[in-house]
């Protein structure tokens, strides 16, 4: 998709134009309505038109091909924070995208709303409306022709902060393209998608400027003595491979950054087998991993002045006669023993280790991103991830992104007395915790690995990494959640 910022002379398929309160917004808006002799203001009157999330289509014989007309709610009535006006933004773009495909037309110009001029900075004014468009523009057509193929090829933001909205359209096109391409992995299915295919994507990285990819076999890994990795990969025939992708700055780097994203390319249960419709969409337990490697991917575009490390333990999780045993002991890579009690708690085994490897690179702070629990669904939903840490800033820093970013992060309790459920007769650990508080445990259990002096934030992406309806931003399927987040954060860290 093609993102540009034009002046009003610039003629479209399809022209967005924004309505609050029953009046176009901007001068744009007004200048149409007279051309086209008051009709657009009488379908605004006469339909009470204007709500938040209404779009109306508008042909216009012969002046522009279409007019969108965009609501956008009453601005003032309930002013809206900063973080709700850009998601207002991106939709507004995502709609108009959307009709435009739906209308078979190729280029869509929306305009630059004249009441959030005064609100928000014209970056992230361009930034916002790009990735909406870009974003709504996605569709997995790998293993299918699209039943209606998508047309729109180019979106015009009409403004005349021209650099500025430019720089900020620029950024949105990297953080949307960036999480549509962490969605085409999740949707690509397990018989595809293994440990070695995503190798093979994380190699096509290297070539990039700033850019490492390091990828450890499964001797490699064995000689590490990342025994609880292994476990989760024991039952299957492909083989494990640890990836470790570097992004270094030009100039002296501020920090050091580790993200890390759990990468089970299917997760069956293993041997504590899940139900056949659990497993349903369980091709998407490598959401952690497919972020970080369009995180990655990106910073060598957006080149931040930090050194990031990306890591990702990558294996499926499957039953069958050589696979781990429910009771069976292992040792992680640092000495710790672990008692498997239940195998479908894969997703904690394979950051215990990869956290002990990442903390070799000395990271002044170490995010880990993963669909760890069943329960961060029940307790929050599927439009927003669960985060746990043990430093507050990190957190606080990280929910910030997040809610610029257009993704929602909430913060659970690591609840310290609940530890003793990790504790085994056997080992030093168990890999599940008592009956209940499923997300907190998942998290205690990883922290158990984590150096407490290295500041630490898990973000369980359990909810929201999939999505089962259409939604204004993407369709049903992997929705490359946090991918945004994590890029918003790491440009501003
Ligand atoms: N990958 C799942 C978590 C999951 C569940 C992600 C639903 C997305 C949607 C994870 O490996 C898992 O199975 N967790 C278990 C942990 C339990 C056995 C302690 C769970 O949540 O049931
Ligand atoms: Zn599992
Ligand atoms: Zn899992």
């Amino acid at each position: 998709m093609k993102i540009s910022i034009k002046n009003k002379s610039f003629r479209a398929d399809l022209l967005a134009l924004g309505v609050s309160k029953g009046q176009l917004v901007s001068p744009l808006g007004r200048e149409w309505d007279k051309k086209l002799g008051g009709l657009l203001s009488q379908i605004i009157k006469k339909e009470e038109f204007g709500k938040s999330g209404d779009t109306r289509v508008v042909t216009t014989a012969g002046q522009s091909g279409h007019v969108l007309l965009v609501g956008l709610g009453d601005l003032e009535k309930k002013p809206l924070e900063n973080h709700q006006l850009l998601e207002l933004l991106r939709r507004s773009a995502a709609r108009a995208v959307k009709s435009g495909n739906r209308l078979r037309v190729k280029t869509v110009a929306i305009e630059d709303f004249d009441p959030l001029r005064k609100k928000i900075p014209a970056e992230s004014r361009g930034q916002a409306l790009a990735e909406g468009a870009v974003l709504a523009g996605y569709s997995f057509d790998l293993y299918k022709k699209p039943s209606s193929p998508k047309t729109v090829n180019e979106v015009a933001i009409v403004g005349d902060e021209t650099a500025r909205l430019t720089k900020g359209a620029g950024k949105g096109l990297i953080f949307a393209e960036s999480t549509n391409g962490a969605r085409d992995l999740i949707n690509i299915p397990a018989n595809d998608f293994t440990p070695r295919r995503m190798v093979a994507e994380a190699k096509k990285l290297a070539k990039l400027p700033g850019l490492s990819v390091k990828a450890l076999s499964k001797a490699e890994i064995e000689k590490l003595g990342m025994g609880c990795y292994l476990a989760v990969s024991a039952g299957s025939v492909e083989p494990p491979c640890f990836l470790h992708i570097v992004y270094r700055p030009k100039g002296r780097s501020k920090k050091r950054i580790a993200v890390i994203g759990k990468g089970v390319t299917f997760d069956s249960g293993g041997l504590s087998l899940k139900t056949a419709q659990s497993m349903e969409t369980m091709k998407d337990d490598m959401s952690g991993s497919a972020a970080m490697l369009f995180v990655m991917k990106a910073l060598a575009s957006l080149k931040p002045n930090v050194e990031v490390h990306g890591f990702a333990a990558m294996t499926e999780n499957m039953p069958s006669g050589s696979a781990v045993k429910p009771g069976d002991i292992v040792r992680s890579m640092n000495g710790k023993t672990v008692e498997i009690l239940n195998t479908d708690a894969e997703g904690r085994l394979t950051l215990a280790d990869a956290v002990c490897y990442a903390q070799k690179q000395k990271p002044d702070l170490m995010i880990d991103v993963a669909t760890l629990t069943g329960a961060c669904v029940i307790a929050l939903g599927d439009l927003c991830s669960g985060i746990l840490g043990n430093n507050q800033a990190l957190i606080d820093d990280l929910i910030a992104a997040g809610k610029s970013a257009g993704e929602k992060i909430w913060q659970m309790p690591l609840i310290d007395e609940y530890r003793d459920e990790l504790k085994s007769t056997f080992a030093d650990l168990k890999n599940i915790g008592g009956r209940w508080g499923g997300t907190i445990n998942g998290a205690l259990f990883i922290q158990e690995f984590v150096d407490p002096k290295i500041p630490w934030a898990h973000i369980d992406i359990a909810g929201p990494s999939w999505t089962e309806r259409e939604q204004d931003l993407g369709p049903r399927g992997g929705t490359g959640h946090i991918v945004r987040t994590l890029l918003e954060f790491l440009t501003k860290a």
